[in-house]
């Protein structure tokens, strides 16, 4: 749907951090504002819509920020405007309520008539009211996990892949001395990128992850081939791996999140297995938000300033209700709708996965080593 250049946009990002959050708002700022358009910083997604939090974007506000982890607007990830919490009753049960018409009120009062919203595919989600509002809604995706539908890559992806790997490269040097196994945990809730890429970037003997259900006996006999060639053995390990048949490990549940299942704990309980079923002295180390803060790498600076810059270039168009996405390499964009719950994940026949077992890389099965 085309629509007219906006005088005034409002920018936020929502769900989980990644690097490269501030490197979309730089771009977006200051393409914004050559193009003669006031740009209002959204603080904490979209609570700040809801409460009315919002904070201009100028020249100083965006320099030196590139290199910068995290969002310097802010991010919330309990805030879809939709169904609001705005307390709790008598029981202690949440309540909720539509929070979006006294947004666009907001919006009105602001004079904002367009949005860019940088998150998930629950960022993706939320936005959806305001476009059938009529407000010109662009996407920017973005996380780590690189799972979101519609987009073969998400900034924030390789900057975890480069943590994980050098945790990869890390942990070898110290299996090796005390002839040990390591368990590497990496983020991953549904989608095993980050673990395979890292897996293979950091020769990672043993590669688990959510879409390839391991089984125990066949870890445990490829940790004990690896030692004995060896001498120590490392895997890199999704933390929504679960064995065939089993569940993932969950580390708490807060049912007042949207996200109430807190995955983690699965490298202690594989150290645990391997183990008991070797004898081999093991250990695990978890990544977890390590994967998530501080300076996104260049090529992370290079896609996210790409897709703002593009996400600006939609919006000068007079486009709406797209999501910025890159495609067979090229830059592009798809319905916003599209991610809406939906996952992009690890094909179990994926060429990587081909690739993985082509340098002996086992995935928890029995499968011959080569391709
Ligand atoms: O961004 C997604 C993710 O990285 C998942 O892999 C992980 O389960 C989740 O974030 C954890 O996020 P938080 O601890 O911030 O809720």
């Amino acid at each position: 749907m085309a629509s007219s250049r906006p005088k005034r946009i409002g920018v936020l990002t929502g769900g989980g951090d990644c690097p490269g959050l501030n490197a979309v708002i730089r771009v977006v700022t200051l393409e914004a504002i050559a193009a003669g358009i006031e740009v209002l910083g959204i603080e904490d997604g979209f609570e700040g819509l809801v409460e009315g939090r919002f904070r201009p974007l100028g020249l100083r506000d965006v320099r030196g920020i590139l290199d910068d982890g995290g969002t310097i607007l802010g991010s919330s990830n309990r805030s879809n405007p939709s169904h609001y919490c705005v307390g709790h009753d008598s029981n202690g049960d949440a309540i909720y309520e539509n929070r979006v018409p006294n947004c666009l009120q907001r919006m009105r009062d602001q004079d904002i008539s367009a949005l860019v919203v940088i998150g998930g595919d629950g960022t993706m989600t939320c936005a959806q009211p305001f476009v059938e509002a009529g407000i010109n809604v662009i996407g920017v995706p973005k996380t780590i996990d690189n799972d979101i539908e519609g987009t073969e890559i998400t900034f924030g992806f390789l900057t975890a892949v480069q943590i994980a790997t050098e945790a990869l490269d890390r942990v070898r040097t110290t299996a090796d001395s005390h002839g040990r196994v390591l368990v590497v945990e990496v983020m991953g809730r549904n989608a095993g990128w980050i673990a395979l890429y890292a897996g293979i970037a950091g020769a990672a003997d043993q590669i688990l992850i959510p879409e390839m259900p391991y089984s125990i006996e066949a870890v445990a006999e490829h940790v004990q081939q690896r030692v004995a060639e060896r001498g120590s053995t490392v895997l890199c390990v999704a933390e929504g791996a679960c064995p065939i048949g089993g569940e993932p490990v969950i580390k708490l549940v807060d049912p007042t999140s949207p996200d109430s299942i807190r995955l983690g704990g699965i490298g202690s309980v594989l150290a645990h297995e391997i183990e008991s079923a070797t004898g081999i002295e093991s250990r695990s180390v978890v990544l977890g938000h390590l994967l998530r803060g501080g300076s996104p790498t260049a090529a992370d600076r290079i896609l996210a300033t790409h897709f703002g810059h593009h996400a600006l270039g939609l919006l000068l168009d007079g486009q709406s209700s797209r999501m910025v996405a890159r495609v067979d390499g090229m830059m592009t964009s798809v319905d916003i709708r599209l991610p809406a719950g939906k996952q992009r994940l690890v094909p179990p026949d994926h060429n990587l996965v081909r690739t993985a077992r082509g340098v002996w890389t086992g995935f928890g099965d029995r499968r011959e080593k080569g391709r």
